[in-house]
């Protein structure tokens, strides 16, 4: 790797890194959960030439669904699946700690819970996603639609801007509130305080259930990193 990698090829990078990860590890049997964006996009090419190796996957979005069926590759229903062995997706923002900000691509709630399913949460993300303090990147938050307005002044209450993200609709059928100028101290907290808000079906803080490893694409090499 150079220093002349852009971010599109420093994500292409990881999503090999990953691929790299867990190839060893594909079974017959295996069904692999996996995660919505560019970088997640970039996974799922990599794995429509090995999909000879597994059985399938569920897809944390209608989007990722798609990609990954049109390279062949067998898409479940959680709901028939039980666990997933490992869990890809990219982040908005991702701490030392493997605390994330996800639903940039307002797939936030299908990723959560796919990756309440998986043994490994793998996080691949080019390096300008790595953040001292998350909260640079506004906090999506989804909710039902008719809550919107009490969410939002709730919101204010918590210390964020809080505006609506115009003319998305979820896969879940449900409005996207986005967090400005909130930074976030106990991701942990955080987390649990604003799902507490009724009306909120849930927020982009991936916290409680973090990252297992962090696949890190900097332009001095790819920097893996674990807690557990
Ligand atoms: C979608 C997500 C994505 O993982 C996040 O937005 C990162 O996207 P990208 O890989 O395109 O930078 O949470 O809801």
């Amino acid at each position: 790797m150079n220093q002349a990698m852009n971010q599109d090829e420093l994500k292409a990078a990881v999503a090999d890194a990953a691929i790299a990860e867990i190839k060893s590890q594909l079974e017959k049997d295996t069904i692999l959960g996996i995660g919505t964006g560019s970088t997640a996009n970039l996974f799922i090419d990599r794995l429509g030439p090995l999909r000879h190796l597994f059985k399938g996957a569920v897809a944390s979005s209608k989007a990722s669904a798609e990609r990954l069926e049109k390279l062949g590759i067998e898409v479940f229903e959680l709901n028939s699946v039980g666990t997933v062995p490992f869990y890809i997706d990219g982040a908005d923002e991702v701490n030392a700690n493997l605390h994330m900000i996800k639903g940039g691509g307002a797939a936030l709630t299908r990723e959560k819970i796919v990756a309440a399913c998986a043994k490994r949460f793998i996080c691949i993300a080019d390096g300008s996603k790595y953040v001292p303090k998350l909260g640079t990147f506004p906090l999506p938050v989804e909710v039902i639609p008719m809550a919107r307005s009490y969410v939002a002044r709730e919101l204010v209450a918590l210390g964020a801007d809080p505006v609506y993200r115009q003319g998305v609709i979820t896969d879940n059928g449900n409005q996207i509130i986005d967090c400005y100028e909130f930074m976030i101290d106990d991701p942990v907290a955080m987390e649990a305080r604003i799902n507490a808000i009724v009306g909120v079906v849930t927020n982009g803080l991936f916290a409680a259930r973090g990252a297992d490893v962090l696949i890190l694409g900097k332009a001095d090499g790819i920097e893996r990193i674990t807690l557990r």
